[in-house]
């Protein structure tokens, strides 16, 4: 499974960069407002400094909301670096701009996902990837993680391409089940990877190992 980040955040991508744990990034107007980027000029120049950190895909998305808007903004951001995906909602206009999209050999990502049946939609339209919001769902008492084994068992039915990007990861947990699902691609904070590294026996081997070292050797 492939991990991207789900943040605007240079120093936490550069972080996990450096750690070699992640496959890409993905960015949506939140997490950009949430880094004080904003203006047309300053958000394009964001997104190629994301791409200059990480080898992977870096899904960027569109504001807009109609399909002459949503393909004006697609083929800026698409043709800003070769790594980036164009992010697009999953609405009716959103579907016509990915199929505009694919049809032209841009990739996307159709986000806001929050049922099979949306999945199929995006699938059909020829997204690149799919993004569920698993979390989300879990908020208002839903279970996300069925969604994904829902939506992995469809794809599965009819080999479609689209690749499925479990979002709004929370924690650790989350990222182990998602792998064991088969999600193609996992977003997440840094932190919820982080968790993953935690284990009190391994601090507690790690602290015995060096206390024996130490006693023979000072
Ligand atoms: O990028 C979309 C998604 O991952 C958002 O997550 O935590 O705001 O629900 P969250």
């Amino acid at each position: 499974m492939k991990f991207f980040i789900d943040t605007a955040n240079l120093d936490q991508i550069r972080e996990a960069q450096n750690l070699g744990i992640i496959d890409g990034v993905t960015t949506n107007p939140s997490l950009m407002a949430k880094e004080g980027i904003s203006g047309e000029s300053a958000i394009l120049d964001h997104y190629k400094a994301i791409c200059e950190i990480v080898d992977g895909d870096v899904s960027a998305e569109v504001i807009s909301t109609d399909f002459e808007g949503m393909v004006r903004e697609g083929e800026i951001l698409a043709d800003l670096h070769p790594q980036i995906v164009v992010k697009v909602p999953m609405i009716k206009e959103g579907l016509k701009a990915i199929t505009y999209f694919s049809q032209k050999g841009i990739r996307t990502n159709c986000t806001l996902i929050f049922s099979v049946g949306q999945a199929l939609l995006a699938a059909k339209a020829g997204a690149t990837y799919v993004s569920p919001f698993i979390g989300r769902l879990d908020d208002i008492s839903t279970d996300g993680l069925r969604l994904i084994e829902d939506i992995r068992n469809i794809y599965d039915n009819y080999d479609f391409e689209t690749e499925i990007l479990a979002a709004s990861v929370r924690h650790p947990m989350h990222i182990v089940e998602c792998a064991q699902i088969g999600a193609d691609v996992m977003t997440g904070p840094l932190s919820a990877m982080l968790a993953l590294l935690n284990h009190p026996l391994t601090d507690k081997g790690l602290a015995t190992f060096l206390a024996d070292h130490k006693k023979l050797n000072g």
